[in-house]
């Protein structure tokens, strides 16, 4: 069975430790795109960003991915006010990662990637998927250290 990297990233951040951590594992990679334009301008983007959150809005994904022949997804995103944007929902929504491996990384400014964990526990709660630790991304030593 083989591992892909699946990833949401809108500044290239995460897109960058997705193909990082890709090439290191020998995996596939996908983008999860969305069906509309996020803003260019930051003030709009992050009243987007929390309206989303404080509604409790699940973007629609555009991408089409077969998982079928992956056993472990490497799921990457930005922190977003501490948590992960809600298209990570959207994800889980989507695809059936059941009896799959999710190892969750995020990238962020400063904050831990520890703080958005439960977040990712709450999401895949009741759901049969086995979630690994995960890590931060930020840099190729902590992609390093967090596949070791
Ligand atoms: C709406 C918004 C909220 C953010 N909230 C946080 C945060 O709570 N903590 C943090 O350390 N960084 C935060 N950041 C910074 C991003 O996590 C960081 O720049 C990330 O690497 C962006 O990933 P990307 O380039 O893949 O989009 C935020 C950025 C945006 C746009």
């Amino acid at each position: 069975m083989k591992s892909i990297v699946i990833y949401f990233s809108l500044s290239g951040n995460t897109k960058n430790a997705a193909e990082s951590i890709a090439k290191k594992t020998g995996s596939d990679i996908k983008p999860l795109n969305v069906n509309q334009a996020w803003p260019t301008n930051f003030d709009d983007l992050a009243a987007l960003a929390q309206k989303q959150r404080d509604t409790d809005t699940h973007p629609e994904i555009s991408s089409e991915i077969n998982l079928d022949n992956y056993d472990k997804i490497y799921l990457g995103y930005p922190t977003w006010y501490e948590q992960p944007p809600m298209v990570i929902n959207s994800f889980f929504d989507k695809f059936n990662v059941s009896n799959k491996t999710i190892v969750p990384f995020s990238t962020s400014g400063s904050s831990t990637f520890e703080i958005t964990v439960p977040y990712v526990q709450r999401m895949i709660k009741d759901k049969n998927i086995k979630l690994e630790k995960g890590f931060r991304a930020n840099s190729e030593d902590e992609i390093t250290n967090g596949l070791k």
